[in-house]
């Protein structure tokens, strides 16, 4: 059953997935809404409430499918309008919501718009893109795609005259500054909100205006259209959601919450990097730290807590000192360097140790925000560094041992990219089969985890207070909602530790830990004593008294 409470997202698990890389139904090496239709039975039983997926609009594929040709409809490799129809029922029917991409601040070069708007100076959408006969305009803003771009302006010989992109060169920006651009963006939100989709995963919302003077992002201007979108949902639709992409400073990204008037959600981006160099450096500080520089943000609001995406992972908000740590430890090898960032999975970067996957993911469960699983992570799925772009941690999903891990039934030679075949990560070794099969697979773990998050509301929507314990290499920390307080323990390092924690306000409850339900030791007056083993983790719940759940009739002797 789907929730009705409006705030579903703060409670909810988001699943990340790229059609084109899930499933192929119609066994032409390219993933589709058919054969994602087929697998929602297998996120029902893993406990996703939401699912993102990426841009399955007509496009060139040159940045795939982010340089949209056409807003309003699907490209044919994925299926048709029909399909996209039917996979929201049979989600919706399973209690599974579906968001989807919204590329606002750019179109491919090959869109209608464009193709008009590059004519002639008097063509109907000339102003739809950002012209100008000189390159010297906007001279702050920042390159984002540094390993490939030069400019943010790229000559048309055709119109004759420059056109303003912020990523790749063949991705036009449209001009917001025109309000026919406004109308149709809303047009477009309100097409595939009428189709019965969820909400969107709002993508590269900073860069929306241009002003001459500024760095171009965050601008005012930006804030107020993003206001009047969320204005237009809240008029006509419920329950439906805007997330943002906005890869900034936690004080950047503050104002795209504004009053709880312009997004619902937010990814966290500058903790991301800092989960990874907790756990490498046994060190709490730069997580903590993190959440010291968070503000606070609406009550209907919630942050994103992610570790992977179909992206690189993001160094941006990184300093100098940091980024070269991150590369350091996480990508020695050059060719796992991408744009700022690192092109590998989650599974390689923490060296396959189980351990270590299983502790940042207990991070971004139990942290402020809700989390998302980037498809494949939850088997512990590996990447192919060798291929271009970001392409390395987007192959075929591996469902079974079976020819092209059971992705599609094509000839292998046709996959829209190779199956990861390695000895340690390959389809044989890891696959969502296998995994089912096994009770102590990390597929089963993940699953299990899912479920009793979803127990605590205090992981969505409670408080944070970080204990300090002396011991700097355990970050523990309370969630507390209602009449409920969790404790949740971390051990970064690759050591056993033991801890003191100061729990006197608690004096006299008795923890139970909430996974294995076990119970432990009454606290009292003292500091509190744990030990950790390597990586080690504890949820604990605080709020029962001696007596709760006790097993059967018999009282317990404590
Ligand atoms: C997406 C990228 C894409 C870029 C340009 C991003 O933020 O996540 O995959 O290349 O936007 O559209």
């Amino acid at each position: 059953m789907m929730s009705t409470d409006p705030l579903w997202y703060k409670d909810a698990v988001f699943y990340e997935i790229p059609v084109k890389a899930y499933a192929d139904g119609n066994g032409d090496g390219i993933g589709d809404f058919q054969g994602l239709i087929g697998k929602l039975d297998y996120l029902e039983w893993l406990g996703v409430d939401c699912i993102w997926l990426l841009p399955f609009y007509p496009s060139p594929l040159r940045d795939d499918g982010y340089d949209v040709a056409d807003f309003l409809t699907v490209a044919e490799q994925y299926g048709t309008f029909q399909d996209v129809k039917r996979l929201l029922d049979e989600a919706h029917r399973r209690g599974i919501r579906v968001i989807v991409d919204l590329v606002l601040n750019h179109t491919s070069d090959r869109h209608a718009w464009f193709q008009e708007s590059r004519q002639s100076p008097q063509s109907s959408k000339r102003g739809f893109y950002v012209w100008s006969e000189t390159d010297r305009k906007y001279e702050k803003a920042r390159i984002i795609f540094i390993d490939t771009e030069k400019s943010n302006w790229t000559w048309d010989p055709e119109a004759k005259a420059f056109y303003w992109h912020r990523f790749f060169s063949h991705q036009p920006d449209l001009n917001y500054a025109n309000p026919e651009v406004q109308q149709a963006m809303l047009d477009t939100m309100t097409f595939w909100l009428d189709q019965g989709l969820d909400g969107f995963r709002c993508d590269a919302v900073p860069y929306l205006f241009e002003r001459e003077g500024t760095i171009c992002e965050n601008l005012p201007e930006t804030h107020d259209y993003l206001k009047n979108i969320r204005r237009r949902i809240d008029a006509s639709y419920q329950g439906r959601i805007l997330l943002a992409e906005a890869n900034q400073w936690p004080t950047d990204v503050r104002p795209y919450f504004g009053d709880g008037d312009e997004f619902h959600m937010a990814f966290h981006f500058p903790l991301m990097p800092r989960l990874y160099m907790g756990v490498r450096s046994e060190t709490r500080d730069p997580i903590i730290d993190m959440f010291t520089h968070t503000p606070e943000i609406p009550p209907n609001c919630q942050w994103c807590l992610f570790l992977r995406n179909h992206d690189e992972l993001t160094l941006e908000m990184c300093s100098g000192e940091e980024r070269d740590y991150m590369y350091y430890t996480y990508a020695r090898d050059p060719s796992m360097r991408r744009n700022i960032g690192i092109g590998r999975r989650l599974a390689p970067l923490l060296d396959n140790d189980r351990r270590k996957i299983e502790l940042l993911h207990s991070l971004v469960f139990t942290l402020p925000g809700s989390p998302i699983i980037y498809y494949g992570d939850e088997i512990g799925m590996g990447d192919n560094i060798k291929l271009k772009d970001r392409d390395g941690v987007r192959t075929p999903m591996q469902w079974t041992m079976d020819r092209n891990a059971g992705f599609s039934g094509c000839d292998p030679a046709q996959l829209y990219l190779p199956v990861v075949a390695d000895a340690v990560y390959g389809y044989q070794a890891v696959n969502v089969e296998s995994q089912k099969e096994a009770p102590h697979s990390l597929l089963q773990w993940m699953k299990r985890m899912i479920s009793v998050r979803k127990r605590f509301p205090a992981f969505g929507r409670g408080t944070i207070t970080f204990l300090r314990p002396a011991n700097g290499k355990v970050l523990a920390y309370l969630r507390r909602y209602d009449d409920v307080v969790l404790l949740l323990v971390h051990n970064l390092a690759e050591s056993s530790q033991a801890v003191e924690l100061d729990l006197t306000a608690f004096a006299g409850t008795t923890p139970m830990e909430v996974l294995g339900e076990a119970r432990f030791p009454t606290v009292t007056e003292r500091s509190y004593v744990l030990t950790l083993a390597p990586y080690g983790y504890y949820w604990l719940d605080l709020t029962l008294t001696p007596s709760d759940g006790a097993y059967g009739i018999e009282q317990m002797v404590l």
